[in-house]
């Protein structure tokens, strides 16, 4: 079975979060199933940078105004097909927004475009590749089906919601320039509260909607997590369903991460000092007095709730502890945790910005990670944390929820307790929380139990990409019928 998965970033060529990490690691997943999986990607910098010799497979003269051209390559263990138009990608700054930090003005066209070379590999436009069906991920890529059912392509699509908080809304007049018909603009296609939604358009064309999580499935049907397109996906209820998101075992393994200064597994847990030792010395912290380390690595965005933790940190420096905060996002959200490690110098430290081998140090060296998510479609940085021995302090939502057992009496007798788990989603309760790990923590034992447990949950891709492989030879059996 060929797919042609469409993204706006795949690791580890180019990520800002956790859909690149998914995108690059689920093809490797489908492999061994018998799914070979051909992602189309923009030609950012970073991608062309990589692209050798390769020769265009198809040039467009006019791709939405641009001139455009496909390229195919292998990197990384991944096949890709690469969007190589300069005048929409080829600039500083990252795939959304420029170096300023401000959207790209021409998002809705970069995207778009990306869609429509998708609309037309669908169509067959690559002499002797066509895919069996077309995998579409969050706004950015949304806009595929609707192309393709403007040229009457019954191709199945399968479109996977990883955010829905990013919906891809332009005014209606938009509609031209995307070479879409004024027809498009109505309740059953892409009309959004006066507006247009790339996302709304895939998620009325899709064949089968997925998200990440079978919990963030049943969330966003109400209005507190549908960010108003709760209405749209009651409608569609009965061709969604969640498959939660592994990880990529290979990247995430502490017994043989080339970023972590030593190696370690379930029976040496105790090297993780070492690591910690550097991490501590790297982000400028007191390393001559013991105490747990809890630390984050995240957007730092209303979603994270970080605001949250900025609140309540001082719990963990109260009860001798250390914090490592690392990430970047909202300023307001980076101002409130730099103003509380001012409080605390030497005991936490809050460094804004974003960088892969930083990542992988802070769960090498850290004893507990924090997350405390208003909502989280899946959440990636709870299942690294597991793997590598820290303990997850984590909201009760969307993923987090499934993935994270919380250590209370029940679940700490019955030896599956893997973290620490808050609700309702406040200041309040995350202190609590905070206040019960590091209670916790001052008992080895049972500290030890939790970071085994955790080391041995399971969170490889098989299972999961077993339920993407049968959802998508479902729908190659029988187009369009497909239910949850
Ligand atoms: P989201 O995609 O919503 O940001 P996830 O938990 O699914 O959340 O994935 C986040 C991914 O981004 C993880 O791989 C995490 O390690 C990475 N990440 C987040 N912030 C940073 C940062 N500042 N530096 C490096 N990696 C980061
Ligand atoms: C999104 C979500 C996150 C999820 C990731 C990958 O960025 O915020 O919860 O893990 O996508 O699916």
């Amino acid at each position: 079975l060929k797919v042609l998965s469409v993204t706006s970033e795949i690791f580890p060529l180019v990520k800002t979060g956790g859909l690149g990490d998914v995108t690059g690691s689920l093809p490797k997943a489908l492999a061994p199933l018998g799914i070979e999986t051909t992602s189309l990607i923009p030609g950012y910098p970073a991608v062309m940078q990589q692209l050798k010799s390769a020769m265009p497979l198809v040039t467009f003269e006019r791709l939405l105004g641009e001139r455009a051209s496909l390229l195919h390559t292998r990197a990384e263990g991944l096949s890709l097909f690469v969007l190589d138009a300069p005048a929409l990608y080829d600039r500083p700054g990252g795939p959304y927004v420029g170096d300023d930090g401000a959207d790209h003005p021409d998002n809705w066209k970069r995207f778009a475009a990306l869609s429509l070379a998708a609309a037309e590999i669908a169509d067959g436009v690559l002499p002797g590749w066509r895919p069996d069906i077309v995998h579409t991920h969050d706004w950015q890529s949304a806009l595929a089906s609707v192309y393709m059912r403007e040229r009457g392509s019954s191709l199945p699509v399968v479109l996977t919601i990883h955010n829905l908080a990013f919906q891809g809304q332009y005014p209606a007049s938009r509609l031209r320039d995307l070479g879409l018909p004024p027809e498009a603009y109505s309740m059953n296609r892409m009309e959004y509260f006066g507006d247009i939604s790339f996302l709304k358009g895939g998620l009325q064309t899709a064949d089968a909607i997925t998200t990440v999580s079978p919990t963030y499935a049943r969330e966003i049907l109400t209005p507190r997590f549908g960010m108003g397109m709760h209405g749209v996906l009651n409608q569609r209820v009965s061709i969604l369903r969640g498959i939660v998101n592994g990880i990529d075992l290979d990247v995430w393994d502490p017994s043989s991460d080339p970023h972590l200064p030593r190696t370690y597994d379930v029976n040496s847990l105790r090297r993780k000092r070492e690591n910690r030792a550097v991490l501590l010395k790297r982000f400028g912290l007191d390393a001559t007095r013991d105490g747990p380390l809890f630390s984050a690595v995240s957007r730092l965005t209303w979603q994270k709730g970080f605001d949250m933790f900025a609140e309540t940190a001082d719990e963990v420096i109260h009860n001798g502890g250390k914090v490592i905060v690392f990430g970047q996002g909202d300023r307001e959200i980076e101002q409130a945790l730099l103003n509380t490690a001012s409080r605390f110098p030497g005991r936490m430290a809050v460094h804004i910005g974003y960088d892969e081998p930083t990542a992988h140090l802070i769960h090498g060296g850290s004893d507990a990670i924090v997350q405390p998510s208003r909502f989280e479609p899946c959440g990636l940085t709870q299942l690294y944390a597991l793997r590598y021995g820290c303990v997850p302090v984590v909201s009760r939502t969307g993923g987090l929820s499934e993935t994270i057992i919380d250590a209370n009496d029940a679940a700490m007798s019955a030896r599956v307790a893997t973290g620490f788990q808050f609700h309702p989603v406040t200041a309040d309760g995350l202190r609590l929380a905070l206040r019960r790990a590091l209670h916790a923590h001052a008992d080895p034992k049972m500290w030890a139990r939790l970071q085994n447990q955790g080391m041995k949950a399971k969170f490889s891709w098989e299972r999961s990409a077993q339920q993407y492989a049968a959802l998508y030879a479902n729908l190659v059996r029988r187009p369009g019928q497909i239910s949850a």
